[in-house]
């Protein structure tokens, strides 16, 4: 008999792709997607736990299922994600009617966990040794990476795919619950990644996106005590031929070295976008963060990419608000995004996080209006750069990769062949056209018309040659 899944997903990349992974079990288990909890006779929640914001909005859709699990006992309600290995049994006590709570290093026993609720075994919880709770060599053991499965239906494109070279982090930022909920820093072996790119290959997929928490900080050491860097993973990715585009994330600043530079300039599959998260543009605050460089560092690291890569784009995150931020400290946030002009920049209001280092000692002293006028004045700052940088492009060709309708084309339910269509360049920047749904997949010269600081507007030369056939030529030639 086949059975019912709802899956509904929160947070970054590795979520997005732990789901896939999920899925992809249970698949060959017998299971079959649903688009809705009450046509499912199992739901599973991927969470998040790097903000409060995110844990609420988990614990409130489960509120939600309390009167479904009384109306249908049956039902197996799970938790699974960084919420599941921060909160355990506190997962039990505020929404008792769970079923099962899994860690995200033990998605792999999904399948017989959900077999043990079903013939009676009662509620199911597997998560990771805390990262004080052992021997090194057991908590790393405790945390396993869970990978050979892909499913390209879950992906949001079939041509463009997520590959984990590394779990885990052990930067231990003192705000950050990451390294606690994904356990220490592992990278994966050169061979397992380079046969996985393979397999998405031969699924026609032609975008990988490889992650890890710090990606740049990525090393495999084999048996025979040679080394591998990011470096030297992105070599060997780029010999597998049916892959055009190599993109990677998130970076750590201090690892962004030279040599990497260097191979992304020599390599022309690997995109020139670098997501670099700066976090603070004060030096003190950098510290209290325990970010491990400085200001300095970070603009030191600026100028190698500048010099290397002249046409790389960067990308970065920062924290408001965080405990001790003065004015002053903010003001100098604002410069630094004025004097990098990021691509664009992820801006998050501080939230404390039980079991950090911030959250022991470093009071959560920002009052909340505060957080939201800076978040808000930052945010503008970084608006107007994103809208200038953008309309350098009005005028130029560039080439994408179509990744096929807009969210706009999908949201009026448009019909037909020629419908507003979506890509992105190699430097990640968003191009929305009109065109043919046929070219999803394929690399596309587009000219810019048009730009807005989030999105570039282009035009492809559109020519009708019969009732039901489009052509589509692009209007000139790729950069
Ligand atoms: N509060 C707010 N933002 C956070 N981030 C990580 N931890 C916190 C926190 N406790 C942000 C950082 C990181 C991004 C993924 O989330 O900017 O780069
Ligand atoms: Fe968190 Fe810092 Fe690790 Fe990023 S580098 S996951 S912010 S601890």
């Amino acid at each position: 008999m086949k059975k019912h899944l709802y899956i509904e997903t929160v947070g970054c990349q590795m979520n997005v792709l732990d789901s896939e992974m999920v899925v992809a079990d249970l698949k060959r288990h017998g299971y079959e997607m649903v688009d809705r909890p009450a046509d499912a006779d199992t739901v599973l929640f991927n969470t998040c736990s790097v903000r409060e914001h995110a844990e609420e909005k988990i614990y409130s859709a489960l509120g939600k299922l309390r009167q479904t699990k009384e109306r249908h006992p049956e039902k197996t309600i799970g938790v699974m994600g960084c919420m599941a290995q921060k909160d355990q049994k506190i997962i039990f006590e505020r929404a008792p009617y769970v079923d099962l709570v899994v860690g995200p290093g033990q998605l792999q026993q999904i399948p017989g966990l959900l077999e043990e609720i079903r013939s009676g075994g009662g509620r199911q919880m597997a998560v990771s040794l805390g990262r004080k709770e052992g021997k090194q060599e057991t908590i790393r053991r405790s945390h396993e990476t869970f990978d050979p499965l892909r499913d390209p239906a879950m992906r949001p494109t079939p041509f463009q795919a997520y590959l984990r070279i590394q779990i885990g982090c052990d930067k231990f930022c003192s705000y950050c619950v990451v390294p606690n909920t994904r356990g220490p820093e592992q990278g994966r072996s050169p061979d397992q990644i380079v046969r996985e790119a393979e397999t998405l290959a031969a699924q026609g997929c032609r975008e990988i996106t490889l992650l890890g928490q710090t990606v740049n900080s990525y090393r495999f050491t084999d048996a025979a005590g040679h080394q591998t860097n990011l470096a030297g993973l992105l070599q060997r990715l780029h010999t597998v031929a049916a892959i055009d585009r190599l993109k990677f994330v998130t970076n750590y600043p201090k690892d962004m070295t030279e040599e990497l530079l260097e191979t992304i300039r020599d390599l022309p599959k690997v995109s020139t976008y670098l997501h670099v998260p700066a976090q603070s543009g004060s030096d003190e605050q950098l510290k209290r963060m325990r970010r491990g460089y400085t200001v300095a560092d970070y603009l030191a690291m600026m100028e190698r990419i500048e010099r290397i890569l002249p046409a790389a784009s960067i990308s970065s995150d920062f924290i408001v608000g965080f405990s001790g931020e003065t004015d002053a400290d903010f003001r100098q946030t604002v410069d630094l995004v004025k004097r990098c002009r990021f691509k664009n920049s992820f801006i998050f209001k501080y939230s404390e996080r039980a079991g950090t280092k911030a959250a022991q000692r470093m009071p959560d002293d920002v009052p909340e209006a505060v957080k939201s006028q800076r978040n808000q004045e930052l945010l503008a700052v970084q608006d107007a750069i994103s809208r200038e940088d953008n309309q350098r492009f009005v005028g130029q060709t560039v080439e994408i990769l179509v990744e096929g309708p807009s969210k706009k084309a999908k949201r009026r339910g448009d019909e037909g062949p020629l419908v507003q269509m979506t890509g992105r360049t190699m430097c990640d920047r968003i191009v929305v056209y009109d065109g043919n749904r046929r070219h999803a997949g394929e690399l596309l010269s587009v000219s810019i018309t048009d730009a807005s600081s989030h999105t570039l507007i282009g035009h492809v030369r559109t020519v009708h040659t019969g009732p039901e056939v489009y052509q589509l030529q692009a209007t000139g030639s790729g950069t």
